[in-house]
This record gives structure tokens, C-alpha cells and sequence, in this order.
């Protein structure tokens, strides 16, 4: 695991951003996995600069996200389809057809869930995983549980998990209390993964995941497993290592 500590948020999104794009560059047809959430938007604001100025070219480009809310719709505000596009996808020259985000209103969930994680195996796995970490560990919305769950499935959103990300929504009533997940499967069969966290309230869970013991009751502790990780910080989310 390499751990890099950066000065601050825009330090910590300009690396990031640094790593993805040098996947983009040495393999114009990265398959990418990419999160939402508050952290990985400076991170996205980097790629679509280094787009504007030509010094990057998505256009066989592959990505799938990590998870979506069960009831909202692509179109809805909140969702993370919506979240993707505005922060990202509508700014770069990636084709649509190569953007996947599990739906989150499908009629038979589990088919896909299935063919999720089978269209992922099929492009031969995710090159670069981004990832980001819920307070209490949780990474895409695999949440603390009594084992580790390997294929994209739905999940019941712990209430702390609805708490922290009620701040997206006009209530906490409104957040969904069910999201489709990518399983650990998908994240730790990816070639690389980026890790990125920042603030000081993130500092407890950073310091479980790099030196405490594996379990499913912190899910980011999966990770001292994976071959290939970079742990990008700001000083904040480092300060309890
Ligand atoms: C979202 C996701 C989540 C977030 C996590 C942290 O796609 O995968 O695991 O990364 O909830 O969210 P923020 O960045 O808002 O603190």
C-alpha cells in the first residue's frame, strides 16, 4: 500500500487526478471505476481541465460506477447517474455508451446485479478503481456486516450512512434506504485501486483501514489485502496514522 499525504483538498485532487489520467494516457482504453460522493469531485474537475486543454482523450474510455440508490431514477437530482453527468461525463468526450451505473429502479434487480458484474468481467476487469470511504468504513455501499459480500447486490443503507448523506438531500426522509452495490469482487479483482479521503472526521476510519484488523465490520479493511493501492490523503484524514 502506497500512502501519499498531501497539504490539502486541491493537492489531494490534482494527485488523484494525476494517477487516473496517467491510466488514461498509457491505456487510452482504461476500464475505470469511479465513485461519487463529495471527495472525488475535485478530482473530476481536475480531468475535465486536463480534457479542456487536450491533454486528455476519454474517448475509449470504459467506466462503470460503484453503486446507485434503489427508487430514484437516472434523471432525479440526487441520484448518482445525475451526480456523474454533471460533475463529469457532460464535460469530457466520453461516448455514453461506454458509461455503466447499476440502475437503481430495475424490475428484477438481481438480473441486474448479475449482468453488472458480468459486464465487467467481460471487458476483463476494472484497470483503476476509484474509491472513496464512508464514516464507518463502508466503500461503493458495501456497508459493516457479518461477512464480506462478493457480487453487486442490494444492500440496506445503514442509518449513519443515511445521516452523513442526508446533506444531499431537502430531508433525511428523502434518502433512499436501499442501493445497488458493486460487490467486493469487482473492487478487489480491479488491477489498481486510488483511494482517496479527506477531513479530520475521516481520520478515525483512515487509521482502521491501513492498521487495523481485516473484518467485514470495516469494509475499507478489505483493502490492506489488494496488491496495488495508492492511499492518497490530506493532512486532516492522515492525522490519526
Ligand atoms: C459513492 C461511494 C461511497 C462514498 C463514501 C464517501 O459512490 O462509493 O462509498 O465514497 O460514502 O462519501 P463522501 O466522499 O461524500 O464523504
Amino acid at each position: 500500500m502506497r500512502v501519499i499525504i498531501t497539504e490539502n483538498y486541491d493537492k489531494l485532487s490534482e494527485k488523484a487526478a494525476q494517477i487516473i489520467s496517467s491510466q488514461v494516457t498509457l491505456k487510452p482504453d482504461s476500464i475505470l471505476g469511479l465513485a461519487t460522493g463529495s471527495t472525488p469531485i475535485g478530482t473530476y474537475k481536475y480531468l475535465i481541465e486536463g480534457y479542456q486543454k487536450n491533454l486528455l482523450d476519454f474517448s475509449s474510455v470504459t467506466t462503470f460506477n460503484l453503486d446507485e440508490y434503489c427508487t430514484l431514477s437516472n434523471s432525479h437530482p440526487q441520484s448518482f447517474s445525475y451526480f456523474m453527468f454533471t460533475n463529469l461525463f457532460d464535460h469530457i468526450n466520453i461516448k455514453k455508451g461506454n458509461v455503466h451505473i447499476p440502475s437503481g429502479i430495475s424490475e428484477d434487480v438481481n438480473k441486474e446485479c448479475t449482468e453488472y458484474d458480468r459486464a465487467i468481467e467481460n471487458m476483463g476487469g476494472i484497470d483503476l478503481q476509484l474509491l472513496g470511504v464512508g464514516h464507518n468504513g463502508h466503500i461503493g455501499f458495501n456497508e459493516p456486516d457479518d461477512e464480506f459480500i462478493a457480487p453487486t447486490h442490494v444492500v440496506d443503507l445503514t442509518q449513519k450512512t443515511i445521516d452523513a448523506n442526508s446533506r444531499f438531500f431537502d430531508s433525511p426522509d428523502d434518502v433512499p434506504k436501499q442501493a445497488v452495490t458493486m460487490g467486493m469482487k469487482s473492487i478487489m479483482f480491479a488491477k489498481k485501486i486510488l483511494f482517496i479521503a479527506i477531513g479530520e472526521e475521516k481520520a478515525e476510519i483512515v487509521s482502521k483501514m491501513i492498521n487495523g484488523k481485516i473484518t467485514p465490520k470495516v469494509p475499507a479493511s478489505i483493502l490492506q489485502l489488494h496488491p496495488d493501492i495508492t492511499v492518497v490523503l490530506d493532512k486532516d484524514s492522515a492525522s490519526k496514522l
